[in-house]
């Protein structure tokens, strides 16, 4: 359950910062939800690429019933590219960073985030593993930084999980459970720790099915149907990490190994292999399935 207290969702712009799979669907989601969007990428290529899936998403909901063509139109008419970071900023009320796994990548955004945005602005991290503490220490306004860690396929799936960082202030922390209820997901709070609850919990579950292809107790289908048959779950845990991305699934290992130091934690050597080729899943064509990419 989030914290006690009721705050109104933030009114004003929403920043995205990073067009990816995560970003995108970050982006849409607040745009279905009535929110002007500014999404900032690093060039007009990646920029395209996370709005032509965004384009292909919503499709995907109006094919389905879920969504009104004319909603969709007005959601595709609420997002705007952007290469500008520090002038979206500046008009934020809340800004989501939502860029690779990488601390020295995300300190820099949340450095300018710090410098830039608004004061009363939310500076909110989507990081699956990362600390929301040295982030918002990074910003030098730490009082303002909150996670809020969607899930893939960001528009499908109803969990935000609301990380708060040991500086956050309580109504940071309200108006971030707001936001995402407003985007119409359930948050739920959870304490700084690395890979929160979703991807401490999650993780190991991919890493151990890696290592069962590596050891050859199964192949790839009969490891992913012993998990959909036998557990319920929608899909197998290797299907999910293609789906994920296989270096997102890596990165976020190597940040539960360091940080917890249990060898529980280590990233199956397979996984870095596949990296390695890159063969990083469903983005690339290709990771423990053939998606007709062929890989990087
Ligand atoms: N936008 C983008 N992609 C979408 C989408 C949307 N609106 N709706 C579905 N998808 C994707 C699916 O991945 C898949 O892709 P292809 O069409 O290219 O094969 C396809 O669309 C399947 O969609 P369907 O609607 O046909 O399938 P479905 O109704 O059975 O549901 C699903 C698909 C919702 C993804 C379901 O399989 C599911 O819930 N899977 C588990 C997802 C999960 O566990 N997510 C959490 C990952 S962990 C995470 O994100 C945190 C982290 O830090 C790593």
């Amino acid at each position: 359950m989030a914290e006690e207290g009721v705050a109104s969702a933030p009114r004003g712009r929403v920043l995205v910062v990073g067009a990816g799979q995560m970003g995108g669907g970050i982006a849409q989601t607040a745009a279905q939800a009535g929110y002007e969007v500014d999404v900032v990428d690093v060039d007009r290529g990646r920029l395209d690429a996370g709005l032509g899936a965004v384009e292909r998403s919503l499709e995907r909901l109006v094919a389905r019933g879920e969504l009104s063509a004319e909603e969709a139109k007005a959601a595709r008419g609420r997002l705007h590219p952007t290469l500008d970071l520090g002038a979206a900023a500046a008009t934020a009320a809340v800004a989501v960073e939502a860029v690779s796994e990488r601390y020295d990548l995300k300190a820099e955004i949340f450095r300018t985030l710090g410098e830039a945005a608004p004061p009363a602005a939310i500076l909110a991290s989507n990081t699956s593993s990362i600390s929301i503490t040295r982030l918002g220490a990074a910003s030098g306004r730490p009082a303002q930084v909150v996670g809020v860690h969607f899930m893939n396929p960001v528009p499908r799936m109803r969990l935000v999980e609301l990380v708060r960082g040991m500086a956050t202030s309580d109504e940071v922390f309200r108006a971030a459970d707001a936001f995402a209820r407003a985007l119409g997901k359930v948050p739920i709070a959870v304490r700084d720790f690395p890979g929160f609850v979703s991807n401490r919990v999650l993780m190991p579950m991919i890493n151990e099915a890696v290592a069962c292809l590596a050891e050859g107790v199964a192949d790839a289908e009969a490891i992913d149907g012993v998990m959909t048959l036998g557990m319920n779950h929608p899909m197998g845990p290797l299907r999910l990490a293609d789906l994920i991305g296989l270096d997102t699934c890596l990165a976020i290992l190597e940040v539960l190994y360091a940080e917890l130091g249990d060898p529980r934690y280590r990233p199956t050597p397979l996984l870095r292999k596949y990296v390695e080729a890159g063969y990083l899943g469903r983005k690339s064509g290709r990771g423990f399935y053939d998606y007709g990419g062929g890989g990087a």
